[in-house]
């Protein structure tokens, strides 16, 4: 395929873009610099767009609202899995969940057959911020929020990394809370750890990426490399996404 349309498909830029960017000589093909749109290129070639390697391999990563019920594995004999949920048109592309959320937790949850995107999102080396929305049994305290944000002891012993939570709903039982770790249940069991109970949990973001107000529950959007790159950023959102949950929950 012609280099300007490969790139077109693949990063942000235009056609127009990427051949002002080979005259600026700012891609290069298998280490040289690229001298022609038209060009031809495959997935096997290595290019670089002002420094930055592109994911040649054609792969798709999806966004899905997740509801309740439905349980974060491509295959099971008994339960409803995520990937039922899909158009029939994603359901044989070898989608996998980057991590899990359990059944009965709502909201954000990524579907890729991109094996690295899938490392990065779950490898616990790495430390993409997650945003949950939880509903307590009973108000949260100051003195849960403490423990958290100093590395919570879960009640088997493990130690969880700091987390940051805060109660935005007046009754003080909504909570924002952020984890960059992935654990077992860990929302549940940090707040089980901090004298409390999750009577539901709703996960809203990862990274700098957010649920889309308008992606209703069951429904999933194809993501573009632009949402890849705030999925994997690990700058804070908390705050904003505070103030948003404040306001909408008064
Ligand atoms: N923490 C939990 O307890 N459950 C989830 O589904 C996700 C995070």
């Amino acid at each position: 395929m012609r280099l300007d349309k490969f790139l077109s498909e693949r990063t942000p830029h235009s056609r127009s873009t990427v051949k002002k960017l080979i005259s600026a000589g700012k891609i290069t093909v298998n280490g040289s610099s690229a001298v022609k749109a038209d060009m031809n290129v495959t997935e096997n070639d290595s290019i670089t767009v002002e420094g930055t390697p592109v994911r040649t391999a054609r792969t798709l990563t999806l966004l899905l609202n997740k509801p309740a019920g439905f349980i974060s594995a491509t295959e099971d004999k008994a339960e409803k899995t995520v990937i039922d949920l899909l158009p029939e048109e994603f359901q044989n592309q070898n989608l996998a969940p980057a991590g899990r959320l359990d059944k009965d937790t709502t909201g954000f949850l990524i579907l890729t057959n991109d094996g690295d995107l899938l490392h990065k999102l779950t490898s616990p080396k790495k430390h993409v911020p997650k945003y949950y929305s939880a509903l307590l049994a009973r108000p949260f305290t100051e003195e849960a929020a403490q423990q958290l944000s100093e590395g919570i002891k879960l009640r088997d012993g493990t130690l969880c990394k700091p987390a940051e939570a805060a109660a935005y709903s007046r009754d003080g039982r909504q909570v924002l809370i952020s984890i960059s770790e992935g654990k077992y249940h860990q929302v549940k069991r940090m707040m089980a750890a901090a004298g409390n109970h999750v009577e539901k949990l709703h996960r809203i973001g990862c990274g700098e990426l957010l649920l889309p107000a308008d992606l209703k529950e069951g429904e999933c959007i194809v993501l573009s490399d632009n949402d890849l790159c705030k999925l994997l950023k690990s700058g804070t959102v908390f705050s904003a996404l505070f103030q948003t949950l404040r306001k909408t929950s008064s």
